[in-house]
């Protein structure tokens, strides 16, 4: 690669192109915040402008200061002096009742605008959890559940931010502005005239300050989240880190990634230090220039002392906000970019979607059948094919092994019965109807999967087992636990069935926790089992035991096995070799031992390692 150009190519792409994708992006973006923002707000949208009504009168009592204080020197005194002291009295009573009442409408929008906003936040919190919650698998399998952390943390936190401060600075602000401006103009048109002269810069300014800071935070966003993603992959593999002395490699990818963040930060500070002076820079010129020519001008009698004074007192009031713009903006701009972010989020669609007019299961006849009609499947569109096309059917009540080598494709098959994806072409059908067609709920009660994960929830070990039919007695609980030999382990536990699986001393050991799956899933009783490596942490005896046990509770129902030992595979009506995504082998078991395939050779290398 040649050197770039002195930015005026990247990587052969001219800067202007680059600026126009950078638009038309950014206008999508904008469009899908702004539609999310919408979204939160609608339900507030009354009290918003209640909450906007408050500012209003916060602010105008402010504006009311500088013209009372004008009118007491230059009416005010006089008056006093001419024995007359009402004007002053009045100024003076209107001065403090003004305090009184921004303070109060300070109160109340605080109050108000405090309300919404926790209001807001709890409603995206909760919809960014289900919704995620609620995507497929396989977004899951790209979209790290650290980056999901740092959208249901930094990114709803940024908002907060802006909740908190920014808008009723915002507001305040513009009120302000506006507000300063028209007095200004009413007061002294002259005078005024000059220090709206001092708008344009400041204009200009703010154009290029909300422009750059707004990059700057989107890198920011994007940086923190990868400090966050870091963190958490280090924490979810602790014990491989720790295993494989990881920790340097670790600690300087997080160096790495930390101090992009921090430059990222840098950067932002940065755009905001030079727009902060800048603005300072204009306002401190503008009230140099106001004084000195208003002085003269007051020397010369054409303009009143008071009315310097409210100028000079209006345009601390004119600038101050605007200090506090730059934070506001920077707030704003945090805000933006995760907004952006968590509508992304948001608008993702569950590839394996739920349909939208499900076909309800048939109630009579085969229950559990299953079919795989002209099925191809990849994971991805760009990555090769897994399982080439193939038909296969699965009788009811049948039990059929699945063997084959280690990146043979049977997870991935067991995977499509269970709908965690969708064929790439052709249907996978139970009972006759397209799963795509079946509502979440049928399938999940028709099909249960029991795979080497076996994840448990926090909550005791009747908990757990119970996820597979909430409904369930204490009863039923413990006579699946006792179907799959597990009920002697847990009632040795601290507090037997009630022992907590997350508290110290009450972790559960691999085969425990497969045992606990597999009472899950019998509990559940559904009409398809599907077990992947499920008997693999289990010692030989508790295999042979819950073998017993699956013998008599797979006779009524659908199951697909896949197992490594070939023991269990020969209590399977059906075994299928599956090599390279195909089906190479179909037959009993006795069948296949006897033979010349490959199953045989399988089964004759195991006998020997038994021997
Ligand atoms: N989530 C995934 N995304 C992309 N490719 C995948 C994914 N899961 C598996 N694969 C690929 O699909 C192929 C089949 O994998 P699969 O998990 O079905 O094998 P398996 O037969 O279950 O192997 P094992 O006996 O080791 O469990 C492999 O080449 C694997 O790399
Ligand atoms: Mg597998």
């Amino acid at each position: 690669m040649t050197a770039p150009d002195d930015q005026q190519s990247w990587h052969g792409v001219a800067v202007e192109e680059i600026e126009e994708i950078d638009k038309v992006v950014s206008a999508r973006l904008r469009a899908r915040s702004g539609r999310l923002l919408w979204s939160l707000l609608r339900p507030h949208r009354w009290w918003s402008l209640v909450a906007l009504a408050f500012v209003a009168v916060e602010n105008g009592a402010q504006l009311a200061g500088p013209l009372l204080i004008a009118t007491a020197i230059d009416s005010g005194v006089t008056g006093v002096l001419a024995g007359r002291p009402a004007t002053l009295a009045w100024c003076v009573l209107g001065y403090a009742g003004c305090g009184l009442l921004s303070a109060s409408a300070k109160y109340g929008f605080v109050r108000l605008s405090g309300r919404i906003g926790q209001d807001l936040l709890l409603d995206i919190r909760q919809r960014v959890f289900r919704h995620v919650q609620r995507l497929s698998v396989s977004f899951h399998e790209s979209y790290t559940s650290g980056k999901v952390i740092s959208r249901l943390t930094t990114d709803i936190e940024s908002i907060a931010d802006l909740m908190d401060m920014g808008l009723d600075g915002l507001f305040s602000a513009l009120v302000t502005v506006v507000g300063v401006a028209v007095t200004m103009l009413v007061l002294d048109l002259r005078l005024a005239l000059v220090v709206l002269a001092g708008f344009l810069p400041l204009v200009l300014l703010t154009r290029w300050f909300r422009r750059r800071s707004h990059r700057a935070y989107r890198a920011t966003t994007s940086a923190v989240a990868r400090v966050i993603v870091q963190f958490v992959e280090t924490m979810n593999g602790i014990r491989a880190v720790q295993a494989f002395r990881r920790e340097h490699r670790n600690a300087a990818i997080m160096r790495v990634v930390n101090r992009d963040y921090r430059n990222a930060n840098l950067a932002a500070l940065e755009v905001m230090a030079r727009y902060t002076a800048a603005v300072r820079l204009v306002g401190n010129v503008s009230m140099a220039i106001v004084l000195a020519w208003g002085a003269l001008r007051v020397a010369g009698g054409d303009l009143r002392l008071g009315v310097l004074a409210a100028f000079a007192l209006y345009l601390r009031r004119f600038y101050d906000p605007l200090d506090d713009l730059a934070m506001l903006f920077n707030s704003y701009s945090a805000a933006i970019a995760a907004l952006e972010k968590l509508s992304g989020v948001l608008e993702e669609e569950p590839a394996v979607a739920e349909p939208a007019h499900p076909v309800s299961p048939p109630t009579a006849g085969a229950r559990g059948e299953i079919r795989f009609s002209g099925v191809e499947f990849r994971y991805r569109p760009d990555t090769p094919v897994v399982l080439p096309e193939f038909d296969l059917l699965i009788p009811a009540g049948q039990t059929v092994a699945v063997v084959g080598a280690t990146g043979a494709g049977k997870s991935t098959l067991a995977k499509l019965i269970a709908r965690f994806y969708d064929p790439s072409r052709g249907q996978v059908l139970l009972d006759g109807v397209d799963l795509r067609r079946v509502a979440d709920a049928d399938l999940r009660a028709a099909v249960s999967m029991v795979t080497q994960e076996n994840f448990l929830f926090s909550g005791s070990v009747a908990d757990n087992i119970a996820l597979g039919r909430p409904s369930a007695t204490r009863a039923e609980i413990e006579s699946a636990a006792a179907e799959v030999g597990a009920h002697e382990f847990i009632v040795a536990l601290p507090d037997g069935y009630d022992t907590d699986v997350r508290k110290r001393g009450g972790r559960l050991s691999a085969g425990q926790r497969q045992l606990v799956a597999f009472a899950r899933a019998l509990l559940a009783d559904p009409t398809v089992l599907v077990l992947d490596e499920a008997t693999s942490s289990l010692d030989v005896p508790t295999e042979r035991a819950v073998q017993a046990a699956l013998e008599t509770v797979l006779a009524e129902r659908t199951a697909l096995i896949i197992a490594h030992r070939l023991s269990t595979v020969l209590i399977a009506d059906r075994v299928l070799v599956v090599e390279g995504g195909r089906i190479v082998e179909d037959a009993a078991p006795a069948d296949l031992v006897g033979g010349a395939g490959r199953f045989a050779d399988l089964h004759r290398a195991w006998l020997a390692s038994l021997a």
